[in-house]
């Protein structure tokens, strides 16, 4: 695969979750590169939440766009196939010789397909350059949309997805001050049921397509009970009353003690 032209870059760019404005200025340039763009789809020709993002940002689609298909099932062989497909034509347009940028929602390196691709596009061209542009991800968007702190001084936060299940989400709560709860669609009224029973209803906050113009903050999560939500969702949850340790070293012992050795005894 190394001999001719040289490949052309592959950049994951990263969009943010849904507000055009939280486009950073790199992503922004790449766009308007000249590079080919690439973007996922669960179906063909299906829409794509991350074009729409783009699109609202005012940049025309180029002609040459084309889609990717990374299908929305536990299906392993399926899968296997969707996934060589999408990373052997990836491989054939880098051939040409010409940079793709890849279009991700959020952050490309959280919870995302361009890390897959990344790498399966390495297995088949290693010589292939792969430039990943950090953006702003789901959670930071919702936690400034809802006006909730993620963490602060030492604090302690884990972002997992909900699929884990609540069992395991019960047992997060006891060492972390917030959990991000991604994914969290098919879940949600076993969490509300699990929040309910710790009382923690109070302190977490829905967040349903953050930055899109049809977003949504649900703070009374309870009243999502039976509501088919959509896969662009998340909770975040905070636990006041986790019994935290002793801290060996933090910024705050530091602290008191540069404030104990500037007060004389
Ligand atoms: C495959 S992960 C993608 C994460 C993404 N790369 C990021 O940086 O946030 C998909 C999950 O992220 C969360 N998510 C992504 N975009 C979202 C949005 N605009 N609003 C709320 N949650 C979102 C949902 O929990 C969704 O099920």
């Amino acid at each position: 695969m190394t001999h001719g032209k040289p490949h052309g870059k592959l950049i994951g760019a990263s969009l943010g979750p849904g507000d055009p404005e939280l486009i950073t200025r790199r992503a922004w340039a790449v766009l308007q590169s000249g590079a080919r763009w690439l973007y996922p789809v669960k179906k063909a020709e299906e829409n794509s939440y991350a074009l729409s993002i783009v699109e609202r940002g005012g940049i025309a689609v180029p002609q040459d766009a084309e889609e990717l298909v990374f299908p929305m099932t536990r299906d392993a062989e399926i899968l296997t196939k969707a996934w060589a497909r999408a990373a052997t034509r990836t491989v054939e347009l880098l051939a040409e010789g010409r940079d793709l940028v890849f279009l991700v929602e959020g952050d490309a390196s959280t919870f995302a397909t361009f890390g897959h691709l990344a790498r399966v596009v390495r297995e088949l061209a290693p010589e292939v350059e792969v430039e990943t542009i950090p953006g702003v991800s789901s959670f930071a968007a919702a936690a400034a949309a809802s006006g909730i702190t993620l963490a602060e001084e030492d604090e302690t936060l884990a972002v997992i997805p909900a699929a884990y299940g609540v069992d395991i989400i019960d047992q997060l709560l006891d060492e972390f001050d917030t959990l991000v709860l991604l994914k969290v669609k098919p879940l949600v009224d076993e969490v509300i049921e699990l929040l309910e029973h710790r009382d923690l209803l109070a302190t977490t906050c829905f967040i349903e397509k953050v930055g899109a113009p049809d977003e949504r903050v649900v703070r009374d999560v309870a009243s999502l009970r039976g509501e088919k939500v959509s896969y662009l969702s998340l909770m975040l949850v905070q636990n006041p009353k986790r019994v935290r340790g002793e801290l060996r070293r933090g910024c705050r012992k530091r602290k008191e003690a540069r404030e104990q050795e500037r007060t004389p005894a």
